[in-house]
C-alpha cells in the first residue's frame, strides 16, 4: 500500500517508518527541510521535504496515497506551536487525504486528552473532531505513556541518587507501551476498514504502573536500593503563580507557564481510561498490545543493549 507518514522523524513516527518498510509498503515521508530519517532507512523511503506549517505548495510535490498516518506533535507544547502542529498541520495532511480520495487516515494522539486541560490537548481534540467529520475514513490512536517518557531518572538513579515521586508515588498509574509495539499496532490499522472514524485507546502489557512501581524497576534493573523523595505536585503551581506577571510581557514566559502546566498535568493524572460515570481512571478497561515490558527495558538499559532514547523539549527530569 502507498502510504504518506508525517513525523517520521520523530519517536513513535520513526518506529512506524520501520515497521512499513518491514512489512513492504511503499512509503512517502514528509520531513521537515534538512531534517534526517534513521540511518539506514533512507534507501527504501521517498522523502518529501516541506515545511508543512508555512508552505501551501507542499501538496503539490505528492501523488496520491491510499492511506495517511500522523505521528506529527508539537515538539514544545506551547500554545502557537500546539496549534500550527497538532491542528493546522493535520489539516493539511487531511485536506489532502480528501482530495486524493485516500481510504484510510491514522492519527496518533494521545490518552490524556480525555481530560482536556492543557492547550496541546485542546487543539488534538479539534482535530479529533475535524477527522470525525471527514468523508476519508480515520482511526484515532489514544496511546498511554511511552518508555521515553519514563526514563528521565535513570542517570540520577544510576548516579546513586533517590528516585523522585510526587507524593506518596501513586497518584497516578499507566500501562507504558514501547515505541515498536505502538508501531506495529499503528501499522495493524491500515489492515482495517473502518466506514467511519473509529477510536482506539491502547497501553502496553499490564499491569498498570504508579511511579512506585515504576522506580522499584529502576533501581532493580540498576542494582541501587530504593530510596526516594517526595516533591509536592503543587510546587507547579507555586511556581506558575511566582513567574506569572512575567507571562503578561514575554511570550517565552508565558510558554513557560503552559510547560509548568503539562508538568503538573503529569504528576497528577494517570494514562488510562478514564471512566466518566464513575469518576475515575480505570486500569481494567484500557486495552493492551505489545509484549515489551517497562523492567526488561530499564535492564536492557541498564546493561547498555540500547540508548536512552532521545527527550527534547518535554524532559522535566
Ligand atoms: N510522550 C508520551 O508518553 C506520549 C504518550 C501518548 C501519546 N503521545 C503522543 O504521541 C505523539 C507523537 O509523539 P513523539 O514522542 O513521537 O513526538 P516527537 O518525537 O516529538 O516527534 C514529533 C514529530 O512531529 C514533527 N513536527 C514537530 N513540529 C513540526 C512542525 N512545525 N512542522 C512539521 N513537523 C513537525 C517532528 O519533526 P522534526 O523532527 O522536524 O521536529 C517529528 O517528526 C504526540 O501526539 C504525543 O502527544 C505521547
Amino acid at each position: 500500500m502507498r502510504v504518506l507518514l508525517a513525523g517520521a522523524t520523530g519517536y513513535i513516527g520513526a518506529a512506524v517508518l520501520r515497521e512499513l518498510l518491514s512489512q513492504h509498503h511503499e512509503v512517502l515521508a514528509l520531513v521537515r527541510p534538512g531534517r534526517a530519517l534513521t540511518p539506514g532507512l533512507e534507501p527504501g523511503v521517498t522523502r518529501i521535504e516541506a515545511d508543512i506549517t508555512h508552505d501551501a505548495e507542499w501538496v503539490s510535490r505528492l501523488p496520491p496515497v491510499e492511506a495517511v498516518i500522523s505521528c506529527l506533535a508539537s515538539r514544545s507544547g506551547a500554545p502557537r506551536d500546539a496549534r500550527e502542529v497538532e491542528y493546522e498541520a493535520n489539516c493539511q495532511l487531511l485536506d489532502y487525504a480528501e482530495r486524493v480520495g485516500a481510504r484510510h487516515f491514522v492519527l496518533l494522539s494521545a490518552i490524556c486528552v480525555q481530560k482536556p486541560r492543557l492547550a496541546f490537548q485542546r487543539e488534538k481534540l479539534k482535530f479529533e473532531a475535524r477527522l470525525h467529520d471527514s468523508p476519508v475514513p480515520g482511526t484515532i490512536i489514544r496511546a498511554t505513556a511511552f518508555f521515553r517518557s519514563l526514563v528521565g531518572q535513570f542517570e540520577r538513579v544510576r548516579a546513586g541518587k533517590p528516585f523522585l515521586l510526587f507524593g506518596s508515588g501513586h497518584l497516578t498509574a499507566c500501562k507504558p507501551i514501547s515505541d515498536s509495539d505502538l508501531a506495529r499496532f499503528i501499522v495493524t490499522q491500515l489492515d482495517a476498514s473502518p466506514s467511519g472514524t473509529v477510536m482506539r485507546p491502547i497501553g502496553g502489557p499490564g499491569p498498570a504502573l504508579t511511579p512506585q512501581d515504576q522506580g522499584r524497576m529502576l533501581c532493580k534493573a540498576l542494582d541501587k536500593p530504593f530510596r526516594t523523595t517526595s516533591l509536592p505536585p503543587e510546587m507547579f503551581d507555586w511556581l506558575r503563580w511566582l513567574l506569572s506577571p512575567l507571562a503578561l510581557i514575554s511570550r517565552r514566559m508565558s510558554d513557560r507557564l503552559e510547560f509548568l502546566r503539562i508538568a503538573k498535568f503529569y504528576a497528577t493524572e494517570s494514562m488510562l481510561c478514564w471512566d466518566d460515570s464513575a469518576q475515575r481512571y480505570d486500569a481494567e478497561a484500557t486495552p493492551e498490545f505489545g509484549e515489551d515490558t517497562l523492567a526488561d527495558f530499564y535492564e536492557k538499559l541498564s546493561a547498555g543493549k540500547v540508548l536512552i532514547p532521545e527527550r527534547g523539549e518535554h524532559s522535566l527530569f
